[in-house]
């Protein structure tokens, strides 16, 4: 995956609160061309290895919980700067702190049940994609 992708997945409370719609719209209207999608759900044991990064920190069991709790989007976007401008679009981990008109101020509950994921940066966009998609998706 080239640096002009990054990663994305719309998490469980997210879905469950009826706003895949929404954020799609946003991500869309930012700009972004979604090139691979798919709609599934974590296992307690897939969401420890992709989150497998954050196994020190002291959020890591509820982090793992929640995101094998429901459905997820799990997909792969193209725009230029991806990375930076994506996370620009969700804006900050905490939604208490997430600019206004960001996908998470709009659509998150709290520091966990956060609504959306963006890859932090080129490579680990690679990873993540690479962790969700085959060689078959077009990415
Ligand atoms: S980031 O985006 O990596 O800079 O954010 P970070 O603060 O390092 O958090 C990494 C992921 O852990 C989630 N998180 C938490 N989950 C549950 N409880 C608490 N307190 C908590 N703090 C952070 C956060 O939503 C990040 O998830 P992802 O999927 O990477 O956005």
């Amino acid at each position: 995956m080239e640096t002009n992708k990054t990663f994305t997945m719309i998490k469980p409370d997210a879905v469950a609160n009826g706003h895949i719609g929404a954020i799609l719209d946003q991500i869309i209207k930012g700009g972004f061309k979604i090139t691979a999608m798919k709609y599934t759900k974590l296992s307690q044991e897939t969401a420890g290895k992709f989150y497998e990064v954050h196994k020190e920190r002291p959020f890591y069991g509820e982090l793992v919980d929640f995101m094998s709790s429901g459905t997820i989007v799990a997909a792969i976007l193209e725009k230029d700067n991806a990375v930076e401008d994506f996370r620009k679009l969700i804006g900050a981990t905490d939604p208490a702190k997430a600019e206004k008109g960001t996908i998470r101020n709009l659509f998150a509950q709290s520091i966990g049940a956060n609504a959306i994921h963006g890859s932090d940066s080129d490579e680990n966009a690679k990873i993540e994609g690479s962790f969700f998609f085959s060689g078959l998706e077009k990415f």
